[in-house]
This record gives structure tokens, sequence and C-alpha cells, in this order.
């Protein structure tokens, strides 16, 4: 089968085409096998690749194949959420990579996956669609849900503009939180749609403080940190508040008695279910920037670090 190898740490030039053998029924116990049909090209994989966590990552060294989002078809049964997923069903979820180390990402044909890594998805979901949601919406989910905050609570969320702080606006606002989204010029309306109800210009941190203080004079009741900004934005918090980060070195040390915690996405089959439910609903949107072929991977990598891209990229395989 097709796979897309991490030859060695660096830039997307060590992403290379390769061909590994396909998985066989069986072979790994309790695992079954996905035959993928997209892949989103999630921020993880590009510090993956670039090998930000080579050392969290050990024993696993290149080569390996990269990738984390998968939407596709499940050729194996599985047990799912509320009963047994049929081979065939239309399936998507995300490798946990930090606690499993196999080196066996979703930039390829067939994935052999824990079923707990995965959910169904309706057929009103497209798999490109699908691939852009996993890692992003659950990390969204999780981090909101350790923050904890009550109905009418302020929450800020930086990086609103990118595909996690999306998906938190929208969460939040559906929680009940009033939302003040840190995002780029010209998304306002796009953000307000999705629940925001302030806006302000992201920018060098104290420009953001002031903005927020003019909106929210006694500051926010929680922070979502999801452009990873980290100690700067602590002050946007009031005593006493929360605040979660979503890397280890962008964590903030607490003060104030804010409660700071730092949230890694993990895959739960019925939260995933729930959240494709949304998509199919409508009431969750994503955004997918571009749909490249698998064999333009490191193409694909390329324009996500260049940044500003409004959404996630997916492979189709
Ligand atoms: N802990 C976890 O489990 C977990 C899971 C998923 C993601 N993450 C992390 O969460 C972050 C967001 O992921 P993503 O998929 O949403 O990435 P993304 O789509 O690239 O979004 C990041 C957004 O933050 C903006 N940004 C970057 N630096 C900023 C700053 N200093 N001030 C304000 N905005 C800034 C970016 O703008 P530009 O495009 O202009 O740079 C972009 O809009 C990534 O760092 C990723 O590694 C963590």
């Amino acid at each position: 089968m097709r796979v897309v190898e991490v030859t060695a740490y660096g830039g997307p030039e060590v992403l290379n085409m390769a061909r590994r053998p396909e998985p066989e029924a069986g072979d790994v116990p309790g695992k079954v096998r996905v035959r993928l049909k997209a892949a989103g090209v999630a921020v993880a994989d590009m510090r993956i690749r670039a090998g930000y966590y080579a050392e969290e990552l050990e024993p696993l060294r290149p080569p390996f194949v990269l990738g984390t989002d998968f939407a596709g078809r499940l050729l194996d049964p599985a047990p799912g959420p509320t009963g047994t997923l049929p081979a065939g069903t239309r399936v998507a979820g995300f490798v946990p990579w930090f606690t499993e180390r196999t080196g066996e990402g979703t930039y390829a044909e067939v994935i052999r996956v824990d079923p707990e890594w995965l959910a169904p998805i309706a057929d009103e979901v497209d798999f490109t669609q699908a691939a852009s949601v996993p890692l992003a919406a659950a990390t969204a989910q999780q981090g909101l849900g350790v923050l904890d905050l009550p109905a009418g609570a302020t929450l800020l969320v930086t990086g609103a503009s990118g595909v996690v702080g999306r998906f938190a606006v929208q969460f939040a606002s559906a929680a009940g939180l009033e939302v003040v989204a840190v995002a780029h010029e010209g998304d306002e309306s796009e953000l307000k749609v999705l629940g925001a109800k302030h806006c302000v210009t992201r920018g060098e941190p104290a420009d953001v403080l002031a903005q927020l203080l003019a909106l929210v004079p006694d500051r926010v009741d929680g922070v979502f940190d999801g452009a990873l900004v980290g100690d700067p934005v602590l002050p946007a918090a009031k005593d006493g508040g929360a605040f979660v980060a979503l890397a280890k070195d962008r964590t903030p040390a607490p003060e104030r008695d804010i409660r700071v915690e730092t949230v890694f996405g993990r895959p739960d089959p019925a939260e995933l279910a729930a959240i494709f439910q949304k998509v199919a609903d409508r009431e969750l949107i994503t955004r997918v920037a571009d749909v490249m072929p698998l064999e333009e991977a490191a193409e694909a990598h390329r324009r996500a670090e260049a940044g500003r891209r409004p959404g996630r990229i997916v492979l189709m395989i």
C-alpha cells in the first residue's frame, strides 16, 4: 500500500512516498483495519515531522508513517459506542500518538486502529470534512470540560481563527458561555456566526489585553489558549479564574489563584460520535482549507506551515 513516511526529522522534504505491506485482519489483537479516504494535516503532524517530540516519542524513530486524523471505511467489524459496527461502516477518528508510539500514522491507504479511537460518521458528512474534525474538536471539547465554566461565564479563546479555536468557540457558545474570540482581522463576522459575542484582533499580547479589557473590564472567567500564547495571555483571566493550555511548554505558572491546566486530546468514541452527529446536523461547522492528494503531503505541510490557512488541509487517499 502507499504511505507517506518521515524519513528523518526535518522540514517537509523529509516526507516521502513509500510502499509498505497492507496490514492483515487480526494481525494485531484488538486492532481493526480502516481503509482510509482522507487524512487531516494536523499541527501535531508537522511538529512530529520536525522532531519537536522526538524525545517524547522514543523509542520510535524515523522512518515511520505520519498522520493523526483519519476518515474511511472499516475493513473489519469493530465494537462501537452502541453495538458492533460492521465492516464497510464509514468512520473517522484519530491516533493518540503520544500513548501509542507505533509510528503507524494515517498518511496511508490502510491503518490498524483501536476501536476506541473512532466513531461512525453519517452519510451526510463527506470524508474530507470528517478528517478535518477529530483531534481538534475532541481537544476543544475536552479543554472546555476542564475549564468547567457555568453558563453565562466569560471565556477568551485565542487562535479562534484556527481549527481548534473555531471548534472551541462553537462548543463554548452552545454551552451558554460569553465568548471573546481573538481572531484574524476579517474573520469577525464568521466567528460571530459561530457564536463569539465579541472579537478582538490578534496581535501583540499587550494589544489583545487592552482590547479585551475595553470589552470585559473585570477580565474573563476562563481562557482557552488555542494559539499557544501562554504566559502573556494569563493576565486576561480574573483572580480565581481558569486557564487551559494545549502544550506543556506553553503552560503558564499559576498566579492569583488561577487554575491552570494542560489538556491533551484523547479519543473517546462516544464523544467522537456526538461530535460527528453535530457535524451531520450542521450544528458544528468545520472548514476544509484545501484537499490535496496523498502524494502531495510535503506540499501540504509547506502550505500549512506558511500559516493563515482558513481551516484544515486534508489529504485524499
Ligand atoms: N494539546 C492537544 O491535544 C492539541 C490538539 C490539537 C492541537 N493542539 C495545538 O493547538 C494549536 C492550534 O491547533 P490548530 O489545529 O487550531 O492550528 P491552526 O489551525 O494553525 O490554528 C492556530 C491559530 O492560532 C493563530 N495564532 C498563532 N499564533 C498566534 C498568536 N501569537 N496570537 C494569536 N493567534 C495566533 C494562528 O494564526 P496564523 O495562521 O496566522 O499563524 C491560527 O489562526 C497548535 O499549536 C496545536 O499544536 C494541541
